[in-house]
């Protein structure tokens, strides 16, 4: 036996990683289903270092040296239970089952609680990056118990990007919580590509413009503050010319978002934990939206009541939108760390905000400059309630506040939905707020339900008496 590393399911995703493995020196175990794959693999790509293939599962099982390291990446989901419960006969004490997969964390918690009682390491890990990540270097967000990062963590470092020379993985902490933050690392992508797409859309409609003139002004977004994976390839796709109608390549794309459940996943964990995370929900249900085909043809007849939008200033106009995407994006962040930093009190994960900023710098869908920013808010305060106030945020938003507002409000007065662009200024102006409207629900559910309400006065819990003789007691 003397693989050091094996991976099973190879797919795009598990034959890209099986490839960065072999590419950085490992003898890499390569297993499928269907042997073919696994041949085509070491026939295509055997010179890219040492493959060990085998047809059974038992064979690479065998081929691993202790203590063994199985990297699962097949479709998230029943397949991947089936292929754990194939494994654990297999396995021995100590031995790790990665899963690579885009798992929710409830499962992985369960096949963590499960794999611990054989003995058994398993380690729930996102990986962000898509194929290209995946063969040159993704971002790696381990889970799982710390024993096992001791034994897999330097292999996984030394696949994933690196920033500056440090490496874009880290250990994030006990069962679930390295695919909760791959979770929370969707919405924020979810949320990021509707502000983008918002953008697209006040560009092309306030200015008239062209998608190969707004391509150019993301390009020329992209070597600023805004600088992001996402923004350049938004300039590159908006450049791109359809090769059978010589239009722009997204004038013919169908306008309904899809999406396989990540996003969801991120909006029913924040209702769950009761953290506000408006820009991811917007952007969720913006997909939604945009699927919603009977609701849509019946709206077509509904009146819109605005004028004919008319931009003097195209120069600043275009700059107020930069600064509103720059802001809200930064709001979609912060309400994505609150989740994490909910999640980890609730379940003891301890999750270091930094951290997870620092590896999302390179490797995955929503690297960004702007997160070095993070890194060093979260360093400079490890208890930062608020990313938004950080001082650095506060400055730099604080700048386009005023562009954000005449944003939202252009928009919505010429009747273009910006649905995130519009939250993301609400939530800014709710936790800004000295007093929110809140006090009136308070008095509405204690009239109506007996539900109580404390007082800005005085300590305690109070009910007013309100068909009676509305005299108010300690509830
Ligand atoms: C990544 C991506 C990856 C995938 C999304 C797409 O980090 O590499 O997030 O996980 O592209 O799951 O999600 P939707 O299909 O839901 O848009």
């Amino acid at each position: 036996a003397r693989a050091q590393i094996g991976v099973t399911g190879l797919a795009v995703m598990g034959r890209n990683l099986a490839r960065n493995f072999a590419r950085h020196g490992y003898t890499v175990a390569v297993h499928n289903r269907s042997y073919a794959k696994t041949a085509s693999l070491v026939a295509d790509h055997g010179d890219d270092g040492d493959f060990v293939p085998s047809e059974s599962m038992a064979d690479f099982v065998a081929s691993l040296a202790r203590p063994r390291k199985v990297v699962i990446m097949v479709k998230a989901g029943a397949a991947t239970d089936a292929v754990i419960a194939e494994l654990i006969p297999l396995l021995e004490e100590g031995d790790i089952v990665i899963d690579a997969g885009n798992a929710h964390f409830p499962d992985t918690r369960r096949r963590e609680a499960e794999l611990k009682a054989h003995g058994l390491h398993f380690v729930g890990t996102g990986v962000s990056g898509g194929e290209e990540g995946a063969l040159n270097g993704p971002s790696i967000m381990p889970g799982g118990s710390p024993e096992s990062y001791e034994w897999l963590g330097p292999i996984l470092e030394d696949i994933s990007a690196k920033v500056d020379g440090v490496p874009c993985c880290t250990y994030v902490g006990p069962d679930g919580a390295g695919h909760f933050v791959k979770m929370v690392h969707n919405g924020i992508e979810y949320a990021d590509m509707q502000l983008i797409a918002e953008a697209y859309d006040l560009l092309k409609q306030g200015l008239g413009a062209s998608a190969q003139e707004i391509g150019e002004i993301f390009a020329e977004w992209n070597k600023g503050d805004l600088e992001s994976f996402l923004i350049e390839i938004t300039a590159d796709v908006l450049a791109h010319v359809d090769a059978e109608t010589g239009n722009a390549f997204v004038d013919v794309v169908l306008d309904r978002a899809e999406q396989k459940g990540t996003g969801r996943w991120t909006v029913q964990n924040a209702l769950d934990l009761g953290v506000p995370i408006t820009g991811i929900a917007e952007a969720t249900f913006a997909r939604a939206l945009s699927g919603s085909v009977p609701q849509r043809e019946a709206g077509r007849v509904l009146p819109a009541e605005s004028g004919a939008w008319e931009i003097s200033d195209r120069a600043a106009f275009i700059e107020d939108v930069r600064l509103a995407l720059y802001a809200s994006k930064v709001v979609a962040y912060s309400q994505g760390f609150d989740q994490i930093a909910a999640a980890s009190a609730e379940l003891g994960w301890n999750i270091d905000r930094g951290a997870m900023a620092r590896i999302w710098r390179g490797g995955c869908i929503i690297r960004a400059r702007f997160l070095n920013r993070i890194t060093e808010a979260y360093e400079r305060n490890p208890e930062l309630s608020l990313l938004l106030a950080d001082p650095y945020f506060t400055e730099q938003v604080g700048q386009g506040v005023g562009a954000w507002r005449r944003i939202v409000a252009q928009a919505a007065l010429n009747g273009v939905p910006t649905p995130a662009f519009s939250s993301s200024l609400a939530y800014y102006d709710g936790v800004r707020a000295e007093r929110l409207p809140a006090n009136l629900i308070q008095a509405q559910r204690d009239f109506f339900g007996a539900h109580t309400y404390q007082r800005i006065d005085k300590d305690g819990v109070f009910h007013t008496e309100w068909t009676g003789d509305r005299t108010e007691s300690d509830a």
